[in-house]
């Protein structure tokens, strides 16, 4: 079996970090969230992996993930040229995919299930579509299905404003090769892009074998702030473990599950995990507070800091409010400007969000 993750589209949701990067890049815990997704998909025993990159961060993708060595895995980069649709990026990879089944995993979504129960009901049970759901309080975000009782699924709509039950696509799907006809025999949608929903909507009317099983436990697509914040709240909570390598001094306490990168260093602050700090940090008169990820090169100065991702090369120094539920983009500078008049001054990039008290 082979496996492709989709790393193109266009990202709007997260803008303004979006605007000079992958919006699969964005680390969650300090780590790309795309990342997660390669290692679910190596740790399930698949190894041949195509990576759908758009023009605009295909290299960024390329040059931070690699040839897939540090994964155990084999990747092959594609490129869509345009975001037209998932089953357009399904399209695209065919000559990478050939005759194979594959996995096909959105590259901004975290599932705690492991994958390797699918698999197995998709291979062992002959399927040519099988489609992983979550029940959520709000479907008319995701694509939807409607199944019967035996996991037989009966119709898929995008994004409808009826949903027809609460049960969410997760963006993890497995194909027979059935999927690359039924692609197709499809028209692009109303919004202009060729639909997975609806390829497997044709599968059902064809009719060829799609089922359904929903996923245990957390499922996130982390296309929007506070959903990507959530992300990290819940990597954090379950699989940091503690490991200091910076210096920490003595006036500092570090408490709980906390992780600190080599080469930072960490003066008269408290600490208070779960959080992880990057490598090569600078933390003075600081509280972080759990739920916090500081990437790598980051300058923290009398800041209170809690629930929140900061990104790398990112300077806060001196804001004694507290900041809470924050992003802070990569080499953004927050700070307290000595010059009068006593104001508030801005440079603040194009959709970016400030809430002040
Ligand atoms: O997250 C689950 C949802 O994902 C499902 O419930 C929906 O049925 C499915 O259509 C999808 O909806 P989204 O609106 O979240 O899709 P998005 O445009 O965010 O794209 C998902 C991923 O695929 C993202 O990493 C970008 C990538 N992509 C997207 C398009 C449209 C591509 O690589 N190429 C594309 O052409």
């Amino acid at each position: 079996m082979k496996a492709i993750i989709l790393s193109g589209g266009k990202g709007t949701r997260l803008r303004p970090l979006t605007y000079t990067g992958a919006k699969q890049l964005v680390p969650v815990a300090n780590k790309p969230i795309l990342w997660y997704g390669i290692e679910a998909i190596v740790a399930a025993g698949i190894t041949d992996i195509g990576i759908i990159i758009s023009p605009e961060t295909g290299d960024e993708v390329k040059n931070k993930t690699g040839n897939g060595d540090r994964f155990g895995a084999n990747i092959t980069y594609i490129l869509q040229d345009q975001p037209a649709g998932l089953a357009h990026a399904v399209k695209i990879a065919q000559p990478f995919l050939g005759d194979s089944p594959f996995l096909m995993y959105l590259g901004d979504n975290l599932v705690e299930s492991n994958l390797d129960l699918f698999i197995e009901q998709f291979t062992s049970r002959n399927l040519d579509a099988l489609t992983l759901l979550c029940q959520v309080p709000n479907p008319s975000a995701f694509g939807v299905a409607k199944i019967d009782e035996n996991g037989r699924v009966l119709q898929l709509v995008e994004k409808p404003k009826v949903p027809p039950s609460n049960l969410a696509l997760v963006g993890i799907y497995l194909f027979s090769p059935a999927v690359h006809n039924a692609i197709a025999n499809i028209q692009p949608s109303p919004r202009g892009e060729l639909e997975i929903t609806d390829a497997i909507q044709y599968l059902i009317d064809e009719p060829k074998k799609v089922e359904a099983r929903q996923v245990d436990g957390w499922w996130l697509d982390t296309g929007k702030k506070d959903d990507l914040l959530e992300a990290n709240r819940i990597i954090l909570d379950t699989r940091l473990e503690a490991a200091v390598k910076g210096e920490v001094d003595e006036q500092s306490q570090v408490i709980g599950r906390v992780q600190i990168g080599l080469g930072s260093k960490i003066i008269n602050c408290t600490v208070r995990g779960p959080v992880i700090i990057g490598n090569d940090c600078y933390l003075e008169n600081c509280f972080i507070g759990p739920y916090s990820s500081v990437a790598d090169n980051v300058t923290l100065i009398d800041a209170d800091l809690e629930h929140s991702v900061i990104l790398q090369g990112a300077k806060v120094l001196g804001i004694h409010q507290r900041i809470v539920d924050s992003v802070i983009g990569q080499r953004a500078q927050l700070k307290v400007a000595p010059q009068r008049p006593k104001a508030l001054r801005f440079l603040i990039g194009d959709d970016s969000q400030i809430e002040l008290v």
